[in-house]
């Protein structure tokens, strides 16, 4: 599926104590998660904001994080089990068939592509099928690099997500990022 994914290794840094000063999962994710959602963490990295999602939709929630590196989804689950909270997580990986998502067609509540599009070979398939797995009027935020992703290039991305039949419903101030909430109506 993607080529051009980040190293193992950088899952490490990116999901660091110092980025949650940058990055903080209360100030940028709470506010669009209640319990009980079924939430997908595209992209999870080393589980940067996996266990803040597990945590914010509760005992009957859910968070599907989906990787396309088994490296990044062990220790997901590592991270995950030491927190106690691999219950509310399960882990898929990515692959060109994205058989991944053949059973959540309408199921999904909340999408997060957090420094992930970028890396995407197919961006507007990449867009169709996350729109397909969430519920009517369900929400996606994408979030990009500024220092990997231009103005220009974020505006092609958004153009991606309103071609697969999005709408942007909020421009969120992510520092150091470039972002847009996405709705599925
Ligand atoms: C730059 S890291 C971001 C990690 C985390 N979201 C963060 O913000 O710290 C990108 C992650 O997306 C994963 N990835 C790349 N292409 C993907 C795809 N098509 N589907 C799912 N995950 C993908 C990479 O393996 C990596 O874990």
């Amino acid at each position: 599926m993607a080529q051009r994914v980040c190293p193992w290794w950088f899952g490490y840094f990116l999901a660091s104590p110092i980025r949650r000063l940058i990055h903080d999962p209360r100030k940028i994710l709470a506010p669009h998660i209640r319990p009980g959602m079924a939430v997908l963490d595209m992209g999870p990295g080393m589980a940067t904001f996996t266990l803040d999602l597990a945590r914010f939709v509760g005992p009957s929630g859910k968070i599907i994080a989906v990787d396309v590196q088994p490296r990044m989804l062990e220790e997901v689950r590592k991270r995950a089990a030491r927190a106690r909270l691999l219950e509310r997580i399960e882990l898929r990986i990515a692959g060109d068939d994205n058989a991944w998502a053949s059973d959540l067609a309408g199921r999904i509540d909340f999408a997060l592509a957090f420094y992930l599009v970028h890396e995407v070979p197919d961006v507007a398939g990449f867009f169709a099928l996350l729109r397909s797995t969430l519920t009517p009027g369900g929400r996606m935020l994408v979030v990009e690099p500024i220092m990997h992703v231009s103005a220009r290039g974020f505006a092609d991305t958004i153009t991606a997500a309103l071609k697969a039949g999005f709408t942007v419903v909020d421009r969120p101030r992510i520092p150091r990022s470039r972002s847009a909430l996405l709705s599925k109506d």
